[in-house]
C-alpha cells in the first residue's frame, strides 16, 4: 500500500501470542488485557534500548473492546481496563517516542467475539483515527470469504479518508485461501502487511511450519513483498517458553530474510539477557530494514538455505539445519546457489551463530547446531584491487 508507510517491514510488540485473551485484571493485573500493559511494555521499550533498536509500535490485538458499541456506534475500550480510553493511551505511548497500534475485525465480530467493524469501517476508522492510533490490525472472523476483498478494500479507503497515516496490517488472504487463491497484487496495494498463514504459536513445530509454507508457496508470495507492503508470517515468540537458544535464533534469523515484520510477542518486562540480545542484534535487524525491500526465499532444501538479495548486491544467506538428529552439521558455502555471484570472490561476515568478520575466502564452512541457523551476509568483490 502506497501511503508512505512500511517502507522496511514494521517493527514493535503485538500483545496476543504471549498474553492473549487474559482480561481477568482482578487475578492477574499485570498480565491482562488492560491499558497498563501497554504503558508498562511502552516504558521498558524506551528504556531498555528497543526504541532505538527500532521496535517502534506497541500494538494491542484483540480483547480490548467493551463488549458493546457506545450510543453513538462508535467502537469503546472496556471502561475497567483502559479507564483512561485509547486516545489518553496513545498520547502516552507518543510520549515515549512510539507508536500505538489496534485491532478490529473485518466482519460481524472479532474472533474473540468483540464486535466486528462490518458496516461500521468509515466510523472505527475515524474513531481509530480521532484516538491517534497508528496502526491497525484487521481480522477476518465472521466474514462471509466472498465478502473479504471487498471489506479489506473498503476499510483501506476508509483508512486514507482519515487524513492519519496508519499502517493497515491483514489478514485477508490467511482466510480466503481456503476458498480461493488471493490476488496478492489487490492485496499489496490495499495493505501494508498481510497474514498468509497459521497463528504463530511458542513452539518449534509452530515456527517450522510457518517456515515450510512460506517456502512452498514462495514463487506466488516472493514477489509481491516490497517498500510499503509485506508478508506477515505472525509474531516473533522469542523469549518465551517454547523455543532452544538454536530455534530462537533461526527465528530470528529466517524473519529477517522474509523481510518480515518483527512484532515480537513475549514479556519485555522479564525477559531474558540472551534473548534481548538476539532480538536488539543490529546486524540481524539491518538485514530486516535492507532498503532494497527484496523478500528471501528457500534455496537448497536438505539442508534448508534462505537467502535473502541486499542492497549494494550483497546477498543474506541463512543456513538452517533442519536434520533434528545428532549433532552440528557442517555446511560449506560454495553449496548455497548465490555463491556463484561472488566473482571471482566474497567478503563474508558470519552474523550468527556468533559475529566474525570471516574475510575473504574461497569457501566458508559453517557448523549449524539441529535446528538451529547460521547466518551469513556475502559481499562480492568484482575486482581484485587489493
Ligand atoms: C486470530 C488472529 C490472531 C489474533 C486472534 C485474536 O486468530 O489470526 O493473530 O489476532 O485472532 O482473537
Amino acid at each position: 500500500l502506497d501511503n508512505g508507510l512500511a517502507r522496511t517491514p514494521t517493527m514493535g510488540w503485538l500483545h496476543w501470542e504471549r498474553f492473549m485473551c487474559n482480561t481477568n485484571c482482578d487475578a492477574d493485573p499485570d498480565n491482562c488485557i488492560s491499558e497498563r500493559l501497554y504503558m508498562m511494555m511502552a516504558d521498558v521499550m524506551a528504556a531498555e534500548g528497543w526504541r532505538e533498536a527500532g521496535y517502534q509500535y506497541v500494538c494491542i490485538d484483540d480483547c480490548w473492546m467493551s463488549k458493546s458499541r457506545d450510543a453513538g456506534g462508535r467502537l469503546q475500550a472496556d471502561p475497567r481496563r483502559f479507564p483512561g480510553g485509547i486516545k489518553k493511551l496513545a498520547d502516552y505511548v507518543h510520549s515515549k517516542g512510539l507508536k500505538l497500534g489496534i485491532y478490529a475485525d473485518v466482519g460481524t465480530s472479532t474472533c474473540a467475539g468483540y464486535p466486528g467493524s462490518l458496516a461500521h469501517y468509515d466510523t472505527d476508522a475515524q474513531t481509530f483515527a480521532e484516538w491517534e492510533v497508528d496502526l491497525l490490525k484487521f481480522d477476518g472472523c465472521s466474514m462471509d470469504t466472498t465478502l473479504l476483498e471487498e471489506g479489506y478494500v473498503n476499510m483501506s479507503k476508509a483508512l486514507n479518508r482519515t487524513g492519519r497515516p496508519i499502517l493497515y496490517s491483514c489478514e485477508w488472504p490467511l482466510y480466503e485461501w481456503p476458498s480461493q487463491k488471493p490476488n496478492y497484487n489487490t492485496i499489496a496495494e490495499t495493505c501494508n502487511q498481510w497474514r498468509n498463514f497459521a497463528d504463530a504459536y511458542d513452539s518449534w513445530s509452530s515456527v517450522k511450519s510457518i517456515l515450510d509454507w512460506t517456502a512452498t508457496h514462495q514463487d506466488i508470495i516472493v514477489p509481491s513483498a516490497g517498500p510499503g507492503g509485506w508478508n506477515d508470517p505472525d509474531m516473533l515468540v522469542i523469549g518465551n517458553f517454547g523455543l532452544s537458544r538454536d530455534q530462537q535464533e533461526s527465528q530470528m534469523a529466517l524473519w529477517a530474510i522474509m523481510a518480515a515484520p518483527l512484532l515480537m510477542s513475549n514479556d519485555l518486562r522479564s525477559i531474558c539477557r540472551h534473548s534481548k540480545e538476539l532480538l536488539q542484534n543490529r546486524h540481524i535487524i539491518a538485514i530486516s530494514q535492507d532498503e532494497l525491500g527484496k523478500q528471501g526465499y528457500r534455496t537448497v532444501d536438505h539442508f534448508e538455505v534462505w537467502e535473502r538479495p541486499l542492497s549494494q548486491g550483497w546477498l543474506a544467506i541463512a543456513v538452517l539445519n533442519a536434520l533434528e538428529i545428532g549433532g552440528p552439521r557442517r555446511f560449506s558455502l560454495k553449496a548455497a546457489p548465490g555463491w556463484k555471484t561472488c566473482t571471482p570472490l566474497c567478503n563474508i561476515t558470519q552474523i550468527l551463530p556468533q559475529y566474525e568478520e570471516v574475510g575473504v575466502q574461497i569457501g566458508h564452512q559453517v557448523s549449524v547446531n539441529p535446528s538451529g541457523t547460521a547466518l551469513l551476509v556475502i559481499m562480492p568483490i568484482n575486482d581484485l584491487l587489493f
